[in-house]
C-alpha cells in the first residue's frame, strides 16, 4: 500500500514537471516545489529511518544527496529568466526519473515488506501536515 501511495505521488510531480516545462508558470512551479518538499520530508523524516536493511544504506546516502542536488535546481530557477528556466527543469526532471526509479526498486519494495499498521503508522505522519485549503469550511459553516 505504502509503495503504491509513494509511486502515484512520484508520477503526479512528474506530471506536473511535464506541465512546466510545456508552459512554465510561477503557479505550477510553487506546486512542484510544495509537492516535492512535502514528499522529500516523508521520505527522510519517517520512510528511510524505518529501513533496517544495512544493504539499502549507501542507496539511501546518495538517494539524500540527490534530494540535495535537486532542491538547489529548484531553487536557481526561481531566480533565472528565459529559456534557462526550461532547460533547468529539464535538468531537475532528468535527475527525477531516476531518482524515482531508484526509490521504487529498492527503498519501496522494502516499505512495502511493512506490517499494515507499520505501513498506516507511516501514512499518518503525512496526514498530520496535511492542511486543508484556506477557505475551506465544514458542510453546516459553509
Ligand atoms: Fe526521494
Ligand atoms: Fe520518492
Amino acid at each position: 500500500m505504502l509503495s503504491l501511495i509513494l509511486t502515484l505521488d512520484h508520477r503526479r510531480i512528474e506530471e506536473l514537471v511535464n506541465i512546466f516545462i510545456d508552459n512554465p508558470s510561477i503557479y505550477i512551479y510553487n506546486e512542484i516545489r510544495r509537492s516535492y518538499i512535502n514528499h522529500v520530508y516523508w521520505e527522510e523524516e519517517f520512510l528511510f529511518k524505518e529501513v533496517k536493511d544495512s544493504n539499502l544504506l549507501p542507496i539511501i546516502k546518495s538517494l539524500e544527496i540527490e534530494h540535495g542536488s535537486m532542491w538547489m535546481i529548484l531553487d536557481k530557477i526561481k531566480t533565472s529568466e528565459g529559456e534557462s528556466i526550461r532547460e533547468k527543469m529539464e535538468s531537475f526532471m532528468r535527475i527525477l526519473l531516476e531518482h524515482d526509479g531508484a526509490e521504487e526498486g529498492s527503498v519501496y519494495q522494502y516499505l512495502e515488506s511493512l506490517t499494515e499498521e507499520e505501513q498506516a503508522k507511516l501514512i499518518l505522519e503525512e496526514i498530520k501536515i496535511t492542511t486543508p485549503p484556506a477557505n475551506w469550511k465544514c458542510k453546516a459553516l459553509s
